[in-house]
């Protein structure tokens, strides 16, 4: 690779990490109503990515980059979403043998930022899955792992995990226990050798001594009390009571904006959201469960048609770069089909799950590989009709929908954010983060796991 190949590469790994959220956060804020937007500003700058790049297209631009020190903690009594729901959501699902406790809350918060529990002790949880970002990554289209191993998948939020009933973009995981091992483990992910490697080093770590035989009756940590502190964590992150709860279920005529109520009817009407989003009497979690082709999986796999695409190689400086030269310093992506790849059925080719749309004003980019940068962008690609192909689901057909009609849907999924975001965000800033020091296991590779 010549010095220059090598830059471009760098520079279209810089835009495509941190293009993305200058123009979720721009674009957003014009289709959003008075209310949802004051919301929005005031998480954006509390609780909004460290390095918000607002503006990035300007040549003005200068970094808002917020000082981590000054991102203050709060612990949360987080049990009280569980006993408790916020409005709009149903009871938490909790698992006979695995009821949330104090003890495995705290220790399932501890794992969850812990940085050791990957092979070379740089990636937690919480590195994939940021809390000032939604519990997810704004920045980012598809996940990066250790040693910038990149993966083909979007990270989906974890807040109100609790209630999924299948489990991935392609439903291939079942209980939040289990689905544990699947980052600790993937290569392109925390890159663990085994299951033995991880508990060994959980072991070996001394901050860790005590804390799982005081969760778990006296069990230490095994592949199955990992799980389960971890997924205690994770049943706590329920947020709901957002403006639209407040009108729909509590009453509360002045809770949302006219433009919400006109939103929220095209999204049961015209719009024909509702027969995939699902909203409940008593309550709503925005999914059916299912796995359905919208068409956009399809259009990913079967390539892109332009010969050059358009690069932002500095605030405001652009090249249209030959679709050849960016194939020659990046690594082709990796086709993804969808739940084909777990039934092997042809029918289920490019189907992936129905998210929740809950706290989606926080989760930019979209779908299961962040193509689709902002939710106006959203409402474009399924007022059009999704994309056309063999498998498309009969649900997806063009809508018609009017700019106004598509902003006005767009301010109807801007009022779904939960009343404790900041709640729940200060308490995962309050929660240690597990670093390596001289006491660890492989501080320095000096000592041997084994
Ligand atoms: C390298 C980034 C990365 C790391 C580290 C990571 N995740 Fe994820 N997470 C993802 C991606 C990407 C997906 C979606 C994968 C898929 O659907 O195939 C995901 C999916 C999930 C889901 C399923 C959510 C849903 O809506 O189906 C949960 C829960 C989850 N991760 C929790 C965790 C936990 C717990 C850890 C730490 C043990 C962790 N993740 C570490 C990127 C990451
Ligand atoms: C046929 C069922 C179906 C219908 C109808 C439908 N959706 Fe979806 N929606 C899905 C599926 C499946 C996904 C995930 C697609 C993917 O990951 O590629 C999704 C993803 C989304 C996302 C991205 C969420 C995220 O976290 O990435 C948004 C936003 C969304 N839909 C909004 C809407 C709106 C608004 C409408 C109505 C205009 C609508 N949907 C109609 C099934 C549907």
């Amino acid at each position: 690779m010549t010095f220059s190949q090598r830059h471009i590469a760098y520079v279209i790994n810089a835009v495509i990490l941190f293009g993305v959220a200058g123009i979720v956060l721009t674009s957003e804020n014009s289709h959003s109503s008075a209310e949802t937007k004051t919301r929005v500003e005031e998480s954006k700058h509390l609780y909004g990515p460290g390095d918000v790049k607002e503006g990035y297209d300007s040549p003005d631009y200068t970094t808002k980059t917020l000082d981590l020190q000054k991102r203050i903690g709060k612990e949360a009594d987080l049990l009280q979403f569980v006993s408790n729901p916020p409005l709009g959501l149903p009871d938490v699902p909790v698992p006979e043998d695995n009821p949330v406790t104090k003890e495995k809350v705290s220790l399932g918060r501890k794992l969850f930022f812990d940085r050791r529990l990957s092979i070379n002790d740089t990636f937690s949880c919480a590195i994939c899955h940021i809390p000032e970002q939604g519990f997810t990554n704004n920045e980012i289209q598809t996940a990066v792992g250790v040693e910038g191993r990149s993966g083909k998948r979007n990270a989906p939020m974890i807040y109100n995990v609790a209630y999924l009933e299948i489990i991935f973009h392609d439903g291939r995981e079942s209980t939040l226990e289990q689905q544990v091992w699947a980052p600790f483990l993937a290569r392109n992910e925390m890159a663990n050798p085994s299951i033995g490697y991880v508990i060994n080093k959980i072991k070996a770590i001394p901050e860790y001594k005590g804390l799982f035989e005081q969760a778990f009756h006296g069990r230490g940590p095994t592949m199955e009390t990992v799980g389960m502190a971890l997924s205690a964590y994770q049943r706590t992150l329920n947020s709901a009571d957002s403006p639209f709860d407040r009108w729909h279920f509590g009453k509360q005529e002045d809770a949302v904006s006219e433009q919400v109520k006109r939103g929220y009817e095209l999204f049961n009407g015209k719009a024909t959201c509702n027969a995939c989003h699902l909203i409940h009497d008593d309550y709503a979690l925005f999914t059916d469960n299912q796995l359905h082709n919208t068409g956009l999986g399809y259009l990913a796999s079967m390539g892109v048609t332009t010969k050059t695409t358009r690069v932002q190689l500095a605030p405001g400086v652009y090249a249209d770069l030959d679709n050849e030269v960016i194939k020659s310093v990046s690594r082709p992506k990796e086709n993804d089909v969808g739940r084909y790849e777990v039934t092997q059925n042809p029918n289920d080719r490019w189907k992936f799950r129905t998210p929740t749309l809950r706290n989606v004003a926080l989760t930019a980019p979209y779908m299961h590989d962040g193509s689709l940068h902002t939710l106006r962008q959203v409402m474009e690609f399924y007022n059009q009709g999704g994309v056309p192909n063999e498998v498309l689901s009969p649900l997806i057909k063009p809508l018609g929908l009017t700019d106004q009609e598509m902003d006005d849907v767009v301010a109807f999924m801007m009022s779904l954010t939960g009343s404790n975001v900041g709640t729940l965000v200060a308490d995962a800033f309050a929660a240690p983060i597990g670093d390596i020091s001289k006491d660890d296991p492989n501080w320095a590779h000096e000592k041997n796991i084994k």
